[in-house]
């Protein structure tokens, strides 16, 4: 069985090498055809098993052949890196240990004390000891920083639940992720008390907006109680003005929450930084290290000014649990809703040891770099619109050839991601901006390089 794993194990690391070679020249995306299609969605249970060198030759024959896309120089859809060198090395040597990061003394809890810390010094925000935890996303890191904000709005809520009482108010920007609404749903406060801030000309919530609606809900009696502003929005992303945000939540008692999922990092660049002031007087701060930073997906981090109230939200330390030695700092299990929880630290930690402070900082220069070069051959394109200024590493734009009335030009632009991608030579996604379809391009990748981005343009216009 050993030597079975040795041998396999080398020649996975050789597939996983060959595979990242082979990647930047292949399509970005290619549908999946026929046999093999069979052969991912329709193949029998198996009642024996077979040698693992077989199991590495199928994954070889149908499986890495059929990408999502992300490890490409030439995707720009949604919000999807590629993968970290130092993430994919390290991760079979965290499914070899498999540990539950729950809690207990082991190298995987001790580890993710020092990538939560880590990850809140990239992002300038303060960090006391235990204030902070990886999740699987930012959905996941949403959830707990809402139910944090919940418990200290209503201390005897785990008990009580919310039925019966007064209504909480949520803050949301127009431009606010969807996983906030999801988030506020699925904790009992009720989309119907999501208040819905009106943005600016570039897309960031305007604050006048949010002072006059938080009025209006304390003069009708209901209560104010989280607002939500984006460290980089996932459609143009805009930096809300976070000090402004602050102090309307400072002056109302509200929970001040960022979701920096994708763009907090964006505060390493020496352009964008500015636009980052406030950040660090968050509650909480929601940050995707499987976003900017590379790290193999599924892993996100949530972070608090005090790890109080996360704890006082989620802990739940049944008898069979119990640890004396658990330190003051409990378990993460007690901040959160996982038990069992993945070895996600040696990813991040080998992420940012494998780059460093500078490396990380060049990879979001190199990024937002290159979107500002995009918006600027939008700009200079008569038949492009760029529609939102370029702050962080999205491009929003639109695709308006001469000789197109109003209502072709929008079906034009609902049908160019898809036949962008089908042919193979670059990715992209659309998405919706005041009401009217729009191309989004966010650029992540270490290796996209500036002629990349005319190979976009000539394919939107190929495929339009
Ligand atoms: C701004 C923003 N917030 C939240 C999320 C949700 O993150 P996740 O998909 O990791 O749950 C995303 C995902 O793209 C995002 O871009």
């Amino acid at each position: 069985m050993t030597d079975d794993l040795r041998e396999a194990a080398r020649r996975a690391a050789d597939t996983a090498a060959d595979h990242l070679a082979a990647v930047p020249r292949g399509p970005v995306w290619r549908p999946v055809a026929g046999p093999d299609l069979d052969w991912l969605t329709r193949q029998p249970l198996p009642a024996a098993g077979r040698p693992l060198a077989e199991l590495l030759g199928d994954a070889d024959r149908h499986v890495l052949p059929y990408p999502m896309g992300n490890g490409h120089p030439r995707f720009f859809g949604w919000v999807n890196s590629p993968p970290s060198a130092a993430g994919v090395v390290v991760a079979p040597l965290a499914a070899a240990m498999n540990p539950s990061c729950a809690g207990g003394e082991h190298a995987g809890v001790l580890l993710e004390r020092t990538a939560v810390r880590w990850l809140a010094e990239l992002a300038g925000f303060p960090h006391p000891p235990g204030a902070g935890l990886l999740t699987s996303g930012a959905s996941m890191a949403t959830v707990v920083a809402l139910a944090a904000a919940r418990q200290r709005a209503v201390p005897d809520v785990r008990e009580t639940g919310l039925y019966g009482r007064p209504p909480l108010a949520v803050y949301l920007s127009e431009e606010g992720h969807s996983c906030l609404r999801k988030a506020v749903e699925l904790l009992g406060l009720g989309s119907g008390h999501i208040r819905t801030v009106p943005v600016d000309d570039a897309f960031r919530m305007d604050t006048a907006a949010l002072r006059r609606l938080v009025a209006a809900d304390r003069e009708a009696g209901v209560r104010p109680f989280f607002v939500a502003a984006s460290a980089g929005t996932v459609n143009t992303g805009a930096v809300d003005p976070l000090e402004d945000v602050a102090e309307v939540a400072r002056g109302h008692g509200l929970w001040f929450h960022v979701d920096g999922a994708y763009g907090a990092l964006g505060v390493l660049a020496d352009e964008c930084r500015p636009a980052y002031a406030g950040l660090e007087l968050a509650d909480s701060l929601a940050l995707d290290p499987h976003k900017w930073l590379g790290v193999p997906v599924g892993c996100g981090c949530v972070l608090f000014r005090d790890p109080s109230g996360p704890r006082a939200a989620f802990s739940l330390v049944p008898p069979y649990l119990r640890d004396d030695d658990a330190g003051e700092l409990g378990w993460f299990s007690e901040y959160g809703p996982e038990q069992t929880r993945p070895f996600r630290a040696l990813r991040v930690w080998a992420t940012i040891a494998h780059l460093g402070h500078d490396g990380v900082a060049g990879l979001v220069r190199h990024t937002t770099r290159l979107a500002r070069v995009l918006g600027a051959m939008i700009e200079g394109s008569a038949d492009f619109d760029l529609l939102a200024p370029v702050v962080t590493s999205v491009v929003a734009f639109r695709y308006r050839p001469a000789g197109l009335d109003a209502a072709a030009v929008e079906t034009l632009n609902e049908v160019i991601p898809a036949a962008v991608q089908r042919r193979g030579r670059a990715f992209l996604t659309g998405t919706r901006l005041r009401g009217q379809q729009a191309l989004r391009a966010c650029v992540l990748h270490p290796d996209t390089a500036e002629a990349d981005l005319a190979v976009l343009l000539e394919e939107i216009r190929a495929a339009a």
